[in-house]
């Protein structure tokens, strides 16, 4: 176990707790690092403001059987997200298991067994999904019941309706203020103590062996890196080939083939690949200019945890530029609660005034901060009209802004016609937005652009002009490169290759049911029987953004009337034409085949797409069957529930 079985490290959080003197833990279940970074908050705003001596501990590195051993003069916090159809994130697997389980056993078998807990509870969802912060609601629904004493409401953040961070100010307040008068607790002028000391290296420079500038991979630094991939060790994959699928000249979507043969990485037809990112130049030159780091980006500093239970979130020693460029979320969108934090460091009053402001006042952040997508370098340049943040302590930011993460596409690929090589579908993301000059870009998918841009030899910078570190930290990549690890999914083919299938996917969410179709086509080619295969597939326009457009021909040549393919142009006509009006219109045709047991799957926008799919296609069994509404989302709801209904969806 990467994580937890670490040597002599204790699964044993009451001992932990006791060994550390301390009497608030936050755990969190994190996907994408937010539960993880609200848990550092309450951890720092409760030692702050609070004199709680806090601690975050992630999940999946503690023992619950002796949670009832918690004496009651001490909290437990739990910040959790809901990750895809109502599950656990990953580090929150056991967890849930065990306190969602039948008859949960705990060391003391106390009565009620979770008497002397006291806990606090926070969800992350999203409510374009059916299980609307489950964990959350799960788990504190468990606590009760055994007994646990919850203070305060437990809360509930919404990244569907984009309120997240603001649920989550709003509930912290009220349930600071229960805890207080829970715990007997005096509240004082929150003071900023640094929770990582930095030392200079005078002695180092970034070329020195054991200095870290930025390898994805640890053991990158001896320049053998070995496995197994995982989320804590992503393999350098070098990239086969890339192209553009669209033809239009402002819009981009790419097609990437990852080579996984190099490494020990295996996957599955549905399944997700991780893929991790490095910030652009620009980026990283404007966060390290307006804190004025400029000079020192290259010096050599090691990072030191001055808590013990702080953990340094990346390898020291290493370099300003390193950590910015490949460990920090520099681009993402700021918090509110941070930039009232880093007003106590304004290099002037008239910056102070501004950045205390925009913390405290939630429209005028909305208006100012927000709408434009300004990052926390942008922000600070913006406030303080260029001048520099020279008083702002590294340590703030190592705290303060969230660790760069990976980002997931669904596998384009079939693993049985390619076991070894990874194909992804991935849409660039660029906006552009009143009031800025400059388009927002997404991280991930315009460096994955310049990769492509590298690898065809193509005048780089094409149209956005971002610049990018492409051959990795000390020139390691020879080729063009991309760190990746694989995450396994549910979204699966019918074990049984000749059952029908209905595929629903516009835009990138084609993506895996490219994998689908090429995985039949292979089969038939394998001399196997497979079942119909329809996919709905929408675009704007054909002649500019129909994905795979040949290879859909191509499918049909091998698999003849077994496959079809139905196409929504939303933007040919006069009126919008969506892949679910080509649904209805088929009515008869779909009833039949779920009446035979057929898989229906959803892939691509979570927001809207998927939960209108899902509403039509009750509908359609309500028309077909002559049963009423009410009746047919029932039965929409037992084939999710059996599984003859998938979703890869995403917002
Ligand atoms: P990011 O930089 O992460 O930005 C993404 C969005 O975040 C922006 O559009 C914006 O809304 C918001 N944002 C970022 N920064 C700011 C800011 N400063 N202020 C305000 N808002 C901001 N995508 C595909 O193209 N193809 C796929 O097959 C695919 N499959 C997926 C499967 C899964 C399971 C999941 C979870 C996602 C999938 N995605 C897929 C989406 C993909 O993971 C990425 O989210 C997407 O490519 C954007 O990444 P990015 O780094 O380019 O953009
Ligand atoms: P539009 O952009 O013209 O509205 C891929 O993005 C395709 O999905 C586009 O044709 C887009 O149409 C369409 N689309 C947008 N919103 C949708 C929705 N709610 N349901 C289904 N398709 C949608």
């Amino acid at each position: 176990n990467a994580n937890g079985a670490k040597a002599g490290k204790t699964r044993n959080i009451v001992e932990k707790m006791e060994e550390e003197g301390k009497n608030c833990i936050i755990f969190y279940g994190s996907q994408t690092g937010t539960a993880e970074d609200y848990a550092s908050r309450l951890a720092k705003e409760g030692k702050s403001r609070y004199g709680l001596e806090t601690m975050v501990a992630d999940l999946e590195e503690f023992d619950y059987d002796n949670l009832d051993t918690i004496p009651s003069d001490k909290v437990v916090m739990f910040v959790l997200a809901t990750y895809g159809e109502g599950e656990p994130t990953d580090n929150a697997v056991d967890f849930y298991e065990f306190i969602m389980g039948e008859d949960v056993n705990f060391s003391e078998g106390n009565d009620p067994p979770l008497g002397n807990l006291n806990y606090v509870a926070f969800g992350l969802g999203n409510n374009t999904y059916e299980h609307y912060n489950s964990m959350v609601r799960n788990v504190n629904k468990a606590l009760e019941k055994l007994g646990a004493h919850r203070i305060g409401e437990a809360g509930e953040g919404d990244d569907g309706a984009g309120t997240m961070e603001e649920d989550f100010l709003a509930w912290k307040d009220p349930m600071w203020a229960a805890l207080q008068k829970k715990m007997g607790l005096e509240e004082r002028e929150a003071v900023y103590e640094p929770i990582f000391g930095i030392v200079e290296r005078d002695g180092l420079t970034k070329d020195s062996p054991e200095v870290y500038v930025g390898e994805p991979n640890k053991m990158h630094l001896d320049g053998t890196p070995k496995g197994p991939f995982n989320a804590h060790n992503p393999y350098i994959a070098p990239i086969a080939t890339s192209y553009e699928l669209f033809n239009v000249k402002d819009r981009n979507c790419l097609h990437m083939e990852i080579d996984i043969s190099g490494s020990n990485l295996t996957y599955q037809t549905g399944d997700h690949i991780a893929v991790w990112p490095t910030n652009p130049g620009e980026e990283v030159d404007r966060f390290l200019d307006i804190l004025g780091l400029t000079e020192k980006r290259n010096k050599v500093i090691s990072v030191k945890a001055l808590e013990p239970t702080a953990k340094v979130p990346f390898p020291t020693p290493t370099t300003f530029d390193a950590i910015v460029r490949y460990h920090m979320e520099i681009c993402a969108p700021v918090s509110r609660q941070f930039l009232a934090t880093l007003a106590a460091f304004a290099p002037d009053e008239e910056s102070k005034a501004e950045m205390t402001k925009l913390g405290g006042d939630k429209d005028y952040f909305h208006e100012k901060v927000n709408i434009h997508h300004l990052n926390i370098a942008r922000v600070l340049k913006s406030v303080s009209k260029g001048k520099p943040w020279t008083n702002v302590p590294f340590s703030a930011l190592i705290e303060g802004v969230t660790k760069l993460q990976p980002r997931y596409y669904s596998i384009s690929s079939s693993s049985l016609e390619q076991p070894k090589m990874i194909s992804i579908t991935a849409v660039v993301e660029s906006q552009h937005l009143p009031g800025r000059e400059d388009p927002f870009r997404g991280v991930a998918t315009n460096y994955l652009l310049a990769l492509k841009e590298k690898q065809n030899g193509e005048p780089n910078p094409t149209p956005f002009g971002l610049t990018y570190e492409i051959t990795g930290p000390r020139n390691r990549y020879d080729g063009v490169h991309v760190p990746v690890h694989v995450r396994h999914s549910n979204f699966k083919l019918p074990s049984d290759p000749t059952k029908p299938i209905i595929c629903i996917g516009p835009g990138t969410g084609v993506a895996p049911f490219r994998g689908f179709v090429r995985e039949r086509k292979k089969q038939v080619e394998n001399g196997e029987t497979v079942g119909k295969t329809i996919l709905f597939f929408g675009c704007r326009k054909s002649h500019e953004d129909f994905l795979y457009d040949k290879e859909w021909q191509e499918a049909k040549e091998v698999l003849g009337d077994k496959f079809e393919l139905v196409l929504a142009f939303s933007r040919e006509g006069p009126k919008k034409v969506y892949v679910q009006h080509r649904l209805k219109e088929r009515s008869k045709e779909i009833n039949e085949l779920l009446e035979q047991k057929a898989y229906f799957y959803v892939c691509g926008d979570a927001a809207n797409m998927a939960r209108e799919v899902n509403t039509v296609l009750a509908q359609i069994l309500s028309d077909e069957r002559g049963i009423p509404e009410a009746k047919a989302e029932e039965i929409v709801k037992n084939m999710r529930a059996s599984n003859q209904y998938q979703e890869d969806v995403w917002s």
